[in-house]
């Protein structure tokens, strides 16, 4: 399957340069810097610390990304209609008491920032992001899940290589990811990694939801990059970096001493059907146009 089936627009692109497309479309990312004016930027992330002030904490919702299966399903799929805090794997004891202070131990807040809080809905309005989904050939670009991912000093975990089209499945592929930096991401702190031009490959698991269960399929066994076929993408913050849902990524472990905020936001082309089995359904909110 062709990894660019969503066709390029006949006109002139709104926000991006030609060069900028041909990139794209060349390597299945493109790094737009000073995306994120800083006054805005501050809003994002102190309005994030006063989710999880807010959050109501219980032992139920630690999220791991390396083990899908502790994930307790219902508080997760519950997250896809509602603004939810999960914990990082790490930031408990043996006797399941937090080792440091609640704002340093979330992985992230999900998954519908953009439809219930402020400050993250006025931001998704703006107008460039439903313009640079156009200009990349979404006709109607739907905004499905914001996620603010903290990435912890010193027990921030790895996410392991994948593709967001596991979770986001249309047919053709359609899902875009932003990936907002809210702080500068960099090799100690766990940027991210792709795979330049693997987005032309095919799409390895599909992750399914049936009722409450969840599992991940395998689809193809195309080995995963690593450290010599990935590249790292450090970036300054205030960074958009936008990538092809076919385009393998990876995020290393946080050792250092600084945290690496991060929004992502994952845009789907509403004119083509949203499978039914993916996990994050939006039965009450309906979908966000950008
Ligand atoms: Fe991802």
């Amino acid at each position: 399957m062709s990894s660019l089936e969503h066709a390029m627009p006949d006109n002139a692109p709104a926000v991006l340069t030609n060069e900028q497309l041909k990139q794209y479309q060349q390597d299945g990312f493109l790094l737009l810097e000073s995306w994120v004016p800083d006054d805005l930027r501050q809003q994002l992330i102190d309005r994030a610390y006063q989710l999880i002030e807010q959050a109501d904490l219980t032992e139920h919702n630690r999220f791991s990304t390396t083990d899908r299966a502790q994930i307790n399903n219902d508080f997760f799929l519950e997250s896809a209609e509602t603004i939810r805090c999960f914990f990082e794997e790490k930031a408990f004891d043996e006797a399941g008491e937090l080792t440091q202070p609640r704002a340093q131990s979330i992985n992230k807040i999900g998954h519908a920032l953009h439809d219930l809080d402020d400050v993250y809905q006025a931001f998704a309005r703006r107008p460039e992001f439903g313009a640079l989904a156009r200009d990349l050939g979404l006709r109607a670009p739907h905004l499905y899940q914001t996620m603010v991912i903290f990435k912890q000093p010193r027990i921030g975990g790895e996410v392991t290589w994948h593709q967001d089209a596991t979770f986001f499945y249309t047919d053709p592929t359609s899902v875009i990811t932003y990936w907002f930096a809210l702080e500068d991401a960099t090799l100690q702190n766990g940027c991210l990694w792709v795979e330049p031009g693997g987005h032309t490959g095919p799409l390895r698991e599909r992750y399914f939801r049936d009722d409450r269960d969840l599992r991940m399929e395998p689809l193809d066994d195309t080995p995963w990059p690593d450290d010599t076929s990935g590249t790292p993408m450090p970036v300054k913050a205030g960074s958009l970096l936008v990538f092809h849902g076919h385009l393998p990524h990876y995020s290393a472990p946080n050792r250092s001493e600084k945290s690496r905020l991060a929004l992502t936001f994952h845009v789907v082309d509403g004119q083509i059907t949203y499978a039914p089995e993916n996990w994050l359904q939006r039965p009450t909110l309906g979908t966000f146009s950008l």
